[in-house]
């Protein structure tokens, strides 16, 4: 059974995409056969993989990307499944496992131009075919943009666990408050769509930090976020194994870099031990998540 994780936070901009496309890459790395859905209609985490060029032939017409399976609603997931999604210049496989569904910017139209039919909410569309390939798949990781609106439904409902990516600041912690509040309120107005099968909706597993500078000290915000933690672990409303990632991942320009190459970190070539050391934490990141998977 593929473990089906949503990253998310009510916060923007803490790196929710950079931690899902590199530690998708770190997986994939690893053997393990990973899918990525980018339900963010900024579409970063397909512009990164893809590459300006090949993912400007999907926005211009809006065909095999997300939202199709919307509208015009005769796609299906398994067609939209770019295989083998990070390609080296000459369009050689780099990472074979690593799988992308893309999105484009017309995802936004799923917020109200969509036609709701309220017996079959987008998210109950998008599980039922998700049901058709997940077997295929170790990993299936969904990069939601910071809220709970109808794109990110689709990911948080077929989740069976949610990760925090956040900064050491006061905001995320108030993002992933609000996140908690959304997040329940999302699980009760889906509860009758639910079957057994899907087992129990999705709880927080887990808060990463990211972007940590040299010679900050993290220790107070670090501190916060884990009474917040405690607090909502006693009262039940996160998971009763929901902790702090051990591994933080430091603050590092060729995170930035990677994106404008086109490539995971771990396929850019190293040229300072500051960026061979980023790379390190998402390996860590990734050796640890797996070693968090849910008890059954
Ligand atoms: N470890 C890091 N070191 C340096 N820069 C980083 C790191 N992680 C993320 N960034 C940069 O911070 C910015 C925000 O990151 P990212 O896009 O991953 O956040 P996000 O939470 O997905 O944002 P959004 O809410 O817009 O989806 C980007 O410019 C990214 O390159
Ligand atoms: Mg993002």
């Amino acid at each position: 059974m593929a473990r089906k994780i949503s990253f998310i936070n009510y916060k923007g901009g803490v790196g929710k995409t950079s931690l899902i496309v590199n530690l998708a890459a770190c997986l994939a790395k690893e053997g393990q056969r990973v899918l990525l859905f980018d339900f963010d209609t900024q579409s970063n985490a397909s512009i990164w993989l893809l590459r300006l060029e090949r993912w400007n032939k999907f926005n211009a017409t809006g065909e095999g990307s997300v939202y199709s399976i919307f509208n015009p609603g005769t796609a299906r997931i398994k067609e939209l499944i770019i295989p083998s999604v990070v390609e080296g210049k000459n369009g050689e496989k780099l990472l074979p496992t690593l799988d992308l569904v893309p999105t484009t910017f017309n995802l936004v139209d799923l917020e109200s131009e969509y036609d709701l039919d309220p017996k079959r909410p987008p998210y109950a569309i998008f599980q039922e075919q998700l049901a058709e390939i997940e077997g295929n798949y170790d990993y299936i990781l969904f990069d939601c943009p910071p809220n709970i609106l109808r794109a990110a439904q689709c990911g948080i409902f077929c989740s069976n666990e949610v990760y925090v990516p956040s900064n050491p600041d006061a905001l995320s912690l108030i993002g992933f408050t609000l996140l908690i509040e959304k997040l329940s309120k999302f699980h009760q107005l889906s509860a009758s769509f639910r079957s057994v099968e899907m087992g129990p909706p999705a709880q927080v597993r887990g808060v990463i930090f990211n972007s940590i500078k040299t010679n900050v000290d993290i220790e107070v915000p670090k501190m916060r976020m884990q009474l917040r933690l405690n607090q909502y672990r006693t009262a039940r409303r996160v998971a009763q194994s929901a902790k702090i990632f051990n591994t933080q991942v430091r603050d590092a320009m060729v995170v930035r870099r990677a994106v404008t190459l086109g490539l995971p970190v771990n396929l850019v070539g190293q040229e300072s031990a500051q960026e061979d050391n980023v790379s390190h934490d998402y390996r860590q990141v990734a050796a640890e998540l797996m070693n968090h998977a849910p008890e059954i």
